[in-house]
């Protein structure tokens, strides 16, 4: 019989409990979910249910989930500014760790957690889904079998989409650097990733500028309510929570997926929990009168120590969301639309090749269903497939993740000093 890996979730919201909980608990050949902890008593008592978890087994703090290891791999899923001191419990302990990115916006506290986790031979398996889906991995595969030749440069754009942008960068969890890590962590620590990984070297300087351009009091149209549920704009607003959560829910089937499923606990939806929300969450806030002060656009530059440079623009103001990339070799060209469904390898002076990314195939058998293109659920099977082997080659180590957040910081210091050149050596010496 197939070995069975026990897992515990701490932190059972949209990723612990949705995006890896649900997968995890379905494929019960491979996994059980042993224990939960939230300190919300509502998610707690859904996710215990769902999940099939003793009364017992279900914790509301952190102090008595932490008393003992309760499974081989604690998945912590907790919010950014948790992680750090959470995942130091969790490798006393013993467990083994998937943690949700990012790991931390301190550079002292990467280091100790990347010490930490291999003076206890302990995995730390961080959350960058995306290297898991088979398109990153076609990319990776073309430009690693030298399709254009010599890398020279990349351009990689994150297009957060206008409505994603309020919903979480303005409204919700990642609007406050006070609350959270800087945009360029927070929603480019993927990207950054993804970056280096290409390129295969390390970032040797970064570059960059960015502001909140747009969602601020000034721009809050003459008259318009403090909720858009109240307000005489609320259904011409781009920015209207009425039209994004109400409207467009209703217009588009009533589907339980995001962003309607997170501005509520209330599940199934109703057309009452949503007004509810839009009258009392920060949810129903005017996008122009919320607490929110992180950026709304920023464009980053990279020199890598292998000489290859990139670029990275993270834009709130798009019409779509998914990313694109643009990689440009000595013997042609390479392009990624995500949106778009498309891959294109332009060899010089020959046809283009277009694939279909929907149509891609590896070694797991397909795109696969889920979140991040798949890659939510692909993550989880690396896990599995790794595990009893040598548990410690995760595409998405903490040693491999590390880097990423070290740009990121790079990114964030050179923004806050009008864009001047900053050396990496800085955080990781
Ligand atoms: N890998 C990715 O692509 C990806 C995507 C989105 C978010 N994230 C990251 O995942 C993490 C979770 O985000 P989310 O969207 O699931 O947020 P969420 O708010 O939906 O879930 C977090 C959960 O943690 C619980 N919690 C808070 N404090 C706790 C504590 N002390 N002990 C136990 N539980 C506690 C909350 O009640 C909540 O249920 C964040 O760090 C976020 O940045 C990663």
């Amino acid at each position: 019989m197939a070995k069975v890996i026990t897992v515990s979730i701490l932190g059972v919201g949209a990723r612990g409990g949705e995006a890896y909980g649900r997968y995890i608990h379905a494929s019960k050949d491979r996994f059980k979910i042993t224990a939960l902890c939230d300190v919300n008593e509502y998610r707690l008592e859904k996710y215990g249910k769902i999940f099939e978890v003793d009364k017992e087994n279900r914790f509301l703090n952190e102090e008595e989930f932490f008393k003992e290891k309760r499974s081989d791999v604690l998945l912590l899923a907790t919010m950014d500014q948790m992680h750090v001191r959470q995942a130091v419990k969790a490798i006393d302990l013993g467990y083994d760790l998937l943690l949700e990115k990012p790991i931390s916006d301190d550079a002292e506290q990467l280091k100790m957690l990347v010490e930490k986790a291999k003076a206890n031979n302990r995995m730390v398996m961080v959350c960058h889904v995306l290297r898991y889906t088979t398109m990153i991995r076609k990319i990776k595969s073309l430009l690693d079998s030298g399709a254009i030749g010599k890398l020279v440069s990349m351009d990689q754009t994150e297009n957060v989409c206008f409505w994603h942008q309020a919903h979480s960068f303005v409204r919700g969890n990642w609007r406050n650097r006070q609350e959270t890590t800087p945009m360029i962590m927070q929603k480019c620590c993927h990207d950054l990733d993804l970056i280096q990984y290409f390129i295969g070297a390390r970032c040797k300087s970064v570059a960059s500028m960015g502001s909140l351009a747009f969602f601020k009091p000034e721009n809050k149209p003459e008259g318009s309510a403090d909720r858009c549920i109240d307000c005489k704009y609320k259904n011409e607003c781009k920015y209207s929570a009425y039209t994004i959560y109400l409207t467009d829910w209703i217009n588009g089937g009533k589907q339980e997926t995001f962003p309607y499923n997170l501005i509520t606990d209330v599940l199934p939806l109703t057309e009452e929990a949503i007004i509810d929300s839009l009258k009392n969450s920060k949810y129903g806030r005017c996008a122009f009168a919320c607490d929110n002060d992180v950026v709304d656009n920023q464009t980053t530059i990279m020199q890598f120590e292998n000489g290859v440079t990139a670029t990275l623009k993270m834009e709130g103001f798009t019409a779509r969301g998914g990313r694109d990339f643009r990689f440009f070799g000595t013997e042609g060209e390479l392009e990624l639309y995500e949106i778009e469904d498309k891959i294109i390898l332009r060899r010089f002076m020959e046809e283009p090749v277009v694939w279909k990314i929907s149509e891609l195939v590896d070694e797991l058998g397909g795109q696969g269903a889920g979140g991040h293109g798949g890659g939510d659920y692909r993550m989880i099977d690396s896990l599995y497939n790794i595990y009893y082997g040598d548990k410690f080659s995760a595409d998405s180590s903490i040693e491999n993740s590390v880097e990423s957040h070290y740009i990121a910081l790079g990114a964030e210091k050179s923004r806050l000093n009008g864009g001047k050149l900053v050396f990496l050596t800085d955080y990781r010496d």
